[in-house]
Formats: structure tokens, sequence, C-alpha cells
């Protein structure tokens, strides 16, 4: 199997895995921040929930409507941000977020670990703004805007 077979392949089982069994959904009654994220294409909308603990996300959940690939991706990003300094989380979601936009960024799996699997995405042009939206949400949560945001 090449690489780029074996990228898919991991890319389909772990968006399968996730969407059926999401990691820390539902709502989060302590959150100290929160934030709606909307994909105004599909009218897709999840909220993620933080709570702090001084400098470090003790607590990410996330609840909502989405479609398979919003759903992994954000099962995926409250596995990886749980635990995680503010800043540390910061500087993971902007390079999630570029590594998704930019298909001709190599996608460092050692960096990423099993997130490496959603850049399988990038090959669905149409299907990114469904990765990102979880991400766009959490920016949103962290920087304390409670406006909706959107994915264009
Ligand atoms: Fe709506 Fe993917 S189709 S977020």
């Amino acid at each position: 199997m090449s690489d780029k077979n074996r990228l898919m392949d991991l890319y389909r089982r772990s968006v399968l895995q996730h969407s059926r069994e999401p990691k820390n959904f539902g709502r989060l009654e302590s959150a100290s921040l929160q934030a709606e994220g909307h994909n105004p294409l599909c009218g897709d909308k999840i909220t993620v929930y933080l709570t702090l603990a001084g400098e470090n996300i003790e607590e990410i959940t996330f609840e909502g409507i989405g479609c398979a690939i919003s759903l992994a991706s954000a099962s995926m990003m409250t596995e990886t941000i749980k635990g995680k300094t503010i800043l540390t989380a910061e500087s993971t979601l902007s390079d999630v977020v570029d590594a998704f936009t930019h298909p001709e960024k190599p996608w460092d799996s050692d960096q990423h670990g099993e997130l490496a699997a959603l850049s399988g995405v990038r090959q669905y042009p149409s299907r990114i703004k469904c990765a990102t939206l979880p991400w766009k949400t959490l920016s949103a949560a962290i920087a304390g805007n409670h406006q909706t945001i959107s994915t264009e």
C-alpha cells in the first residue's frame, strides 16, 4: 500500500470511529468559556465549552449537529487540547487550521499524532470547512468571542 493510500485508509477509519463515538461530547455546565460555530453552507452548528485551571484547559467538550468529518475533527480536537496550556492550544489550533487550508504544506505526523489522519480531508477541498469548524470555534472560545463564528 502506498503512503497516500495508507493515509486515506487511516483517515476513513478515524473519521468513522470518532464520528460514531465522539469523545468529550456534551454540554459542560461549569464552562468558563464557550463559543458557537456555524457552517452556513450546510447549516451545521457546534458549541465548544472550556473550563480553565489557571493557564491550563482543564476540561473541553463540544455538542452540536454536524457531519462525520466535523464530529470526528471536534472529537480529536478535544482529546488533543485537553490538559494543554492556552498558549499551546492556540499554537496547535493555528498549526492545524494552517495545515488543513494549505494542502501544499507537509503535515508533521510526529507532532500531531492521530490528528495526522484528518489531513486526508485535504483530498476533498469542499469538506475542509467541516474539519476546520471545531478549531475555529475553539479559537473563538479562547478569545472570549461570544458571537457565533462562521466558516465563511
Ligand atoms: Fe456541515 Fe460538514 S457538512 S459541517
